[in-house]
Order: structure tokens, then sequence, then C-alpha cells
């Protein structure tokens, strides 16, 4: 079901700041940036290898990565998976009994179809599966 890992998600409260943490300390170089409305996040990814590492900032602090932060601070917020086929994937992992966050794929950034996995039934894990177009 899993072909690689897409991205890891960190979730920062000031997203000026941890881009120049991770491109002065960690030396990567910022490849894109989005605001994504729907998630209440603007995000900044840097490429990692095969992988990137997404840096989240809550556009208000009633979103969901702003009360992520207010619960837990800022740190690892999501690990995502690529998928082939985003329907399958939901569809082989509603069966066996996962619960989903989101049971259809939504639009998520770079033109992705996306949805989310809980993090209750997945041993603790928010998921987010990615298929690219
Ligand atoms: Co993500």
């Amino acid at each position: 079901m899993l072909s690689k890992i897409e991205h890891i998600a960190l979730a920062v409260s000031d997203l000026e700041a941890a881009i120049d943490h991770y491109t002065q300390i960690w030396g990567l170089s910022l490849e894109h940036r989005e605001t994504v409305e729907d998630q209440g996040v603007e995000e900044a990814m840097f490429r990692l290898g095969d992988s990137y590492l997404q840096l989240l900032a809550p556009l208000s602090p009633e979103s969901p990565v702003g009360r992520f932060i207010r619960r837990s601070g800022e740190g690892l917020h999501h690990i995502a998976y690529e998928v082939d086929d985003i329907e399958q994937a939901l569809s082989d992992l509603k069966k066996s009994g996962v619960t989903l966050i989101d049971e259809q794929p939504r639009t998520g950034s770079r033109g992705t179809k996306i949805a989310f996995v809980h993090p209750k039934g997945n041993l603790g894990l928010l998921v987010e599966l990615v298929q690219k177009s």
C-alpha cells in the first residue's frame, strides 16, 4: 500500500524563524511554500533526499495545528506516506477498522490528493496519505 515516506511534518509557531533555523542550522534549502486555507496552515517544504521535511504553522490559534501546539508544543505533527491509489488505500484501511479523519481524499498542497488517518487506532500516530497527480 505504501510506496515511501513523502514527508515528515513538524508543527511550528513561527514559520519565518523555523525556515531560518532549517536553512542556517541544517543547511536545507526551501523548495516550496504554500498557504493551505482548507487545513488552516501555511507550509514550507524542504527537499530531503527523496522526501520532504514539511513545516506547518497555524493560520489561527483555533486551527487544528494551532490547537496541537497549545496542547503538545512544537514538534512532530504527522508522517505522510505516498500511495499509488488513495481511494483504494482508504477503502482498505476502513475495512481494517482504522479510524479515518478523511473518508474521501481532498486536495492538498502542490495539487496532491491527501487524506488523514486518525492517531486513535494507529498507535498514536497521525498519518497523511498522499497521492501525487
Ligand atoms: Co503533511
